[in-house]
């Protein structure tokens, strides 16, 4: 038995409170797996942010080393589909929620959870998209297979400046879409507009109104924030309008009425990252393809792992601009 130890971000309970702390952990402490990562890159997304500060029901079981996603390069495996060396990503399967996750030097999982990164896609890069990228790609995979073009109109991208969002404005610019960013920060329009939206609305200004149906602006819509905004959106929505909703970072409530989907034919797509083996790999094919974000050197910004817990604090409360990257050593 090795007694290297590796530095990781456990969140714990005792009393009813959640706490998350600094630990060192030796490999055979981690869940049980095939295939152990050497970690270069975690992401800070909003689910961990809501699992490391205990604001959010996230962990299935605890204590658990939190971060829903990882990538690295392969240190061993008893699986034959992988090698010492091997880049790869994992994310879903409950990484970082009820399996010990990427917020670790090492990450042990379940070969079949292991996916080799797409070609072309660096360790950095795939690490900066991780599952808000991901999520945000599969979002735009979806709205497309219901017929969206950047030909049908305008696409509104809500939640802009999070790692969803800004990853979302970046590749449906570059796809061509008319993107509209809706953002809660007044300061954020220049940096949006670098990402490649071509306006910008501020929350707090625009005119939601309480209509059931209010002026048709949108054929598409990403949405991180539930809540008011979605129900907005609902009803902003041009005819055969489709809206990918995958957040709840404005809340988890959605009133509307059937008059959007009955009158104008606006479709609600919900959005799971947690997508089966043969999506994910169609989709992070996408994500080296045609949906390649150009600005993640604008969007990823590095963190330490001693940086995390203090990260999801500002991710809770809004304040982050696009994605916290942990660089590992
Ligand atoms: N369904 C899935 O599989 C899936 C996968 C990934 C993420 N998600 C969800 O998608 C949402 C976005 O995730 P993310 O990782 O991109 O989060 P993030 O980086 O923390 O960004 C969230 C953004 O939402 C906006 N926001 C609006 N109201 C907010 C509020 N009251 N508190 C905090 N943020 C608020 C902010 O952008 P502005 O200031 O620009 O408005 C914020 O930057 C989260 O709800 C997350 O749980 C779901």
């Amino acid at each position: 038995m090795s007694s290297t130890k590796y530095r990781a971000v456990r969140v714990s309970q005792a009393d009813g409170v959640v706490s998350a702390a600094l630990v060192d952990i030796a490999l055979d402490e981690l869940d049980a797996g095939e295939v152990v990562i050497a970690t270069r890159h975690a992401s800070v997304n909003y689910k961990d942010a809501l699992a490391v500060t205990g604001r959010g029901r996230i962990m299935t079981r605890m204590p658990c080393i939190a971060g829903i996603d990882a990538v690295g390069l392969v240190e061993s495996s008893t699986d034959p589909r992988f090698s010492p060396g091997d880049a790869v990503c994992v994310h879903g399967h409950g990484l970082g929620v009820g399996h010990d996750g990427g917020f670790a030097e090492r990450v042990r999982v379940p070969a079949d959870w292991v996916m080799p990164l797409p070609p072309g896609l660096s360790l950095l890069e795939a690490g900066t998209i991780g599952v808000a990228g991901f999520t945000a790609a599969l979002a735009i995979h979806l709205l497309e297979h219901n017929g969206l073009t950047p030909q049908a109109g305008p696409v509104l991208v809500n939640g802009a400046t999070g790692g969803c969002g800004s990853i979302g404005i970046d590749m449906l610019a570059r796809r061509g879409y008319h993107v509209v960013a809706l953002t809660s920060k007044a300061d954020a329009a220049d940096w949006l507009r670098a990402l490649g939206a071509a306006e910008v609305l501020l929350a707090g200004e625009v005119e939601m109104g309480t209509r059931p149906l209010e002026r048709a602006r949108f054929a598409g819509a990403l949405d991180s924030v539930g809540g008011a905004q979605l129900s907005w959106l609902t009803r902003s929505m041009r005819e055969d309008g489709v809206i990918g909703a995958f957040g709840n970072a404005g809340g988890i409530e959605l009133a509307t009425s059937v008059f959007p989907f009955i009158l104008r034919g606006v479709r609600l797509i919900g959005v799971n990252s947690n997508a089966s083996a043969s999506v994910r790999r169609e989709v992070w094919a996408r994500v080296a393809g045609d949906l390649r974000p150009a600005c993640l050197d604008r969007i990823g910004f590095p963190i330490r792992l001693d940086e995390v817990i203090d990260s999801c604090q500002r991710s809770i409360a809004g304040a982050v601009r696009g994605r916290a990257v942990v660089h590992f050593g």
